[in-house]
């Protein structure tokens, strides 16, 4: 819950104090000057509780004179007896304490709304860092493997070479070289084979999802980072959705980069609209759909939008989408990017529902 602006804060005390006179005003042909303070306690209570301390004083103070002057015998006048004055000071007395109270309530509040933002930004944080580093280590050691038979495979080329170029031709060495380029070769073929068959190889879990539980999840993971930029979210996401098969965060993570690159995309434009929609196509398939309105994909780059290392950002990396596809396709689904009218991008994937 976030707080009042101070001004309506004290605008509400005031407006408590008048109504609570209001109330108490007709009713002196019958109470007389009976307790006059009491009528003001809720003023007191309802300007602490919205605005905290100063709201709650000044609310005290209000309904203190007010009291004194409207509501003792000497009805407009500040001419009053020593126990209205004796009142008026156990009233304040009281006020002051329930206004601290209530400042310790908002304070307790303040805080707790802060923890929430640093929570959700850190693991933000956190999954882009994840990524990053998984990436990371998967490019080293990558790089590391076929970089060996790679070296070798230079080697073995620039020594064939000069056997050939030798007076005459050495051409049995040349053979061996070349051969050995052949080994070394096909040697980098199964490394990468052998990654790529490891990266195919770890199955998503399978469990029962509901896509809308998982788009509400990124929702909140991203609130506080689309607050900052300012950007109105809207959602419509379709009631009694199929359940999928699937792997929770991995799902989660297609979610991020799709809302993160939306988000990075409207950085530089006025009007920031993101629309996360859910339904089913045609063939039963569950969808999800983010829309943006940002300057949108260029037309001739929709077929490379998916592929790794494509980027147009100077710090990214063009592995957001790649990782995207990579987990839509091993849970069976489709993942495409069209443009949004009259400017934007669409992205939208279709995962199969689960056999009911
Ligand atoms: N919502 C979008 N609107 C317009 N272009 C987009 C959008 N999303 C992605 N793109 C384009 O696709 C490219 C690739 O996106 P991808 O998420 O794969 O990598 P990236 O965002 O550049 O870097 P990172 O690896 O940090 O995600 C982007 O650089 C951008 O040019
Ligand atoms: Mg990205």
């Amino acid at each position: 819950m976030r707080e009042p602006p101070r001004a309506l804060a004290y605008g509400v005390a005031v407006l408590a104090t008048a109504a609570s006179l209001f109330v108490r005003w007709p009713l002196w042909p019958v109470l007389g000057d009976a307790v006059p303070h009491m009528t003001f306690f809720p003023a007191v209570v309802v300007g602490a509780y919205f605005g905290g301390f100063w709201p709650g004083l000044l609310a005290t103070i209000l309904s203190a004179v007010a009291a004194n002057y409207f509501l003792t015998q000497q009805l407009r006048s500040f001419h009053f007896s020593v126990n209205d004055l004796t009142a008026a000071i156990l009233f304040v007395l009281v006020g002051t304490i329930v206004s601290g109270l209530s400042e310790s309530l908002h304070r307790a509040r303040r805080r707790i709304v802060a923890h929430e933002r640093q929570r959700a930004e850190a693991q933000l944080e956190l999954a882009r860092v994840n990524r990053i580093t998984t990436m990371g280590q998967l490019t080293a050691s990558i790089a590391h493997e076929v970089n060996q038979p790679i070296g070798a495979v230079v080697a073995n080329a620039n020594a064939a070479l000069r056997w050939l170029d030798a007076r005459p031709p050495v051409l049995d060495e040349a053979r061996e070289a070349i051969d050995s380029i052949v080994k070394e070769g096909n040697r980098a073929g199964q490394v990468v084979g052998r990654i790529s068959a490891l990266v195919k190889k770890t199955p998503p879990q399978q469990h029962p999802l509901d896509v809308n539980d998982i788009v509400l999840e990124v929702i909140a993971l991203m609130r506080s980072e689309m607050l900052r930029n300012r950007i109105s979210l809207q959602t419509q996401l379709a009631k009694s959705l199929p359940l999928v098969q699937g792997d929770r965060i991995q799902l989660q993570q297609v979610m991020l980069n799709l809302i993160i690159n939306a988000v990075e995309v409207m950085g530089k434009i006025d009007e920031r609209e993101l629309l996360i929609r859910t339904g089913t196509d045609a063939a039963n398939d569950v969808m999800v759909e983010v829309r943006d309105t940002g300057p949108g994909p260029k037309p001739d780059s929709l077929e490379r939008l998916f592929d790794a290392f494509y980027t147009t950002k100077p710090g990214g990396m063009g592995m957001g989408l790649a990782i995207c596809r990579s987990i839509v396709e091993a849970h069976g689904g489709r993942i495409s990017a069209t443009a949004n009218l009259p400017q934007g991008a669409v992205f939208r994937f279709t995962l199969p529902a689960q056999p009911a």
